[in-house]
């Protein structure tokens, strides 16, 4: 049995009660002097944070990733050396539903994986689909916009979705993902993670590779049937929190599989279509799989607040031996998460225990802000360079820096990607449907789509929808047409 503690103000002061407040008699009216009602009634008002724009609606668990096989040859990155463990955490969420919004609305999941390496945490923030609905970072708050609410009626609006999506060809492949068997999961043990773009690795020697990840389900992929997710909407609407959770809690630990398809440096000028293009995925004929590890989640938060909802994932967080590479979106993400950050956690969100490093420490020269939790010892200076040596404070390595790095030249420019031989917006989305999906999943995405044409009310945007999936496929256009029609 644990000791009773007692009750005290957040200053430590031990309080008479939880249930009465300070009167003026036992009728009378409440006193402002009453410090711990105040401070009780305050600190209420502030429990809610900001959720996080898009990917309100998550849950998450830590776990411990084991590297199984040998990858030195292409990145010198301490988490990813043969025999190498690292304690990890996995945050999964839905894009556009707000915090209360029922998990099995259809969507693409999030997959934001943190691996806590003894040369910092490494980030890396991805989707269950391999590709994304657009390639150019200025259009993301839009397109987060048409899948939120309308300002009027506050509604989230089939009209508003579509527009965007048909004016945005390069969105078909995602979108296709989306409507097909992975827009709803049996729940989030069952799906793939994928880091989607490509990043950069670079070996012992200062070689670079190009690189995507990918994280397998050892539990396999299990969709859900449309009707089933609706049915689960109503009667359960934290259903993949809940089955996450129970899952861990009954020792029944869930295991993903990590790979990488790399490219050789120079291969990426000449590829026939762009590897940094983020609505594509790269063929593995032409770059197979090759297996890292394993991570398995063995371990449920204490508490959620603190180090789910508090979790601030980064893409910017690399380690050496790993980096981003050229894709616009991905230069301009390592911008944005931490600015997210900043205004809905606040200043010194990675001094908060889940978000500071656990393998190693973090030394530096910045200090002071909202809510400072850590400083340094008192001898170190504030500034750098100085004259105190080591007790003064940290000093850089020089040999740290092997950065991941490219060449870039021309003029500034407002300007798409140049186009490569198979670039097309609607040829991989077209594979996807005609090759990939097997028979049932394409009776499948034409049900889904169907339905999704009757609940467009605007025939302009109709229009475009079935011009769209006839650009990826001329029979599933036709067919759409056809069955809206009859
Ligand atoms: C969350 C911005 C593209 C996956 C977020 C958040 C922002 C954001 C501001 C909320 C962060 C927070 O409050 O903690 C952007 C921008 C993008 C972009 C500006 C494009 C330029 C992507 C892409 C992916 C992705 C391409 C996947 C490949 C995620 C995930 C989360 C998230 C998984 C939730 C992270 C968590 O669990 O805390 N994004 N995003 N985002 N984004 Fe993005």
């Amino acid at each position: 049995m644990s000791e009773q503690k007692i009750t005290t103000t957040q200053t430590g002061t031990p309080i008479p009660s939880d249930e009465h407040s300070l009167t003026v008699g036992p009728n009378g009216p409440t006193v402002l002097h009453d410090r711990y009602l105040v401070e009780k009634l305050a600190n209420f008002n502030r429990e809610r944070v900001p959720e996080r724009n898009p990917h309100a609606k998550g849950g998450g668990a830590f776990g411990e990733f084991v590297v199984t096989e040998d990858v030195s040859q292409y990145t010198r990155a301490a988490v990813f050396q043969p025999g190498a463990t690292s304690e990890t955490l996995l945050r999964f969420s839905s894009v556009a539903g707000e915090q209360g919004s029922p998990d099995t609305w259809r969507d693409v999941r999030g997959f934001a994986l943190r691996f806590y390496t003894t040369e910092g945490n490494l980030d890396i923030v991805g989707n269950n689909t391999p590709v994304f609905f657009i390639r150019d970072a200025i259009k993301f708050p839009d397109f987060i916009h048409s899948q939120k609410r309308l300002g009027d009626r506050a509604l989230r609006d089939p009209d508003m979705q579509w527009d965007f999506w048909t004016l945005s060809p390069e969105s078909a492949h995602q979108v296709t993902y989306l409507m097909g068997p992975r827009g709803l999961s049996e729940n989030w043990r069952h799906l793939n993670g994928y880091g989607s773009h490509t990043y950069q690795w670079i070996n012992a020697d200062g070689e670079r590779f190009w690189v995507k990840y990918h994280f397998i389900s050892q539990q396999g992929v299990k969709p859900m049937s449309p009707e089933a997710a609706e049915q689960m909407a109503g009667q359960d609407a934290d259903y993949y929190r809940r089955d996450l959770f129970e899952a861990i809690e009954r020792g029944d630990y869930p295991a993903w599989d990590v790979y990488v398809q790399v490219m050789p440096y120079e291969e990426a000028k000449t590829y026939r279509y762009n590897p940094f293009d983020l609505t594509k995925t790269w063929s593995k004929q032409d770059y197979p799989r090759i297996k890292v590890g394993t991570f398995t989640l063995n371990r449920n938060p204490e508490n959620f607040f603190a180090q789910i909802e508090q979790a601030a994932f980064s893409p910017g967080n690399q380690v050496p031996g790993t980096g981003i590479s050229p894709d616009k979106m991905l230069t301009a993400r390592v911008f944005s998460y931490n600015d997210a950050h900043r205004h809905r956690i606040g200043s010194n969100f990675n001094q908060l225990p889940v978000n500071q490093p656990h393998a190693t420490e973090s030394h530096n020269y910045m200090h002071e802000g909202h809510m400072q939790y850590h400083f340094p010892p008192s001898e170190q200076r504030a500034y750098h360079p100085h004259s105190y040596g080591a007790a003064g404070g940290p000093a850089p390595d020089p040999q740290a820096g092997v950065e991941a790095s490219w060449e870039s030249d021309g003029e500034l420019v407002r300007a798409a990607y140049t186009l490569r031989q198979d670039d097309g917006d609607f040829v991989q989305a077209g594979i996807l449907y005609r090759e990939v999906f097997s028979d049932e999943e394409r009776s499948g995405i034409q049900e889904v789509l169907l339905g999704q044409a009757q609940s467009i009310t605007v025939d302009r945007i109709r229009e475009q929808f079935f011009a769209y999936w006839t650009n990826v496929d001329a029979n599933l256009g036709a067919t759409l047409r056809d069955r809206f029609s009859a």
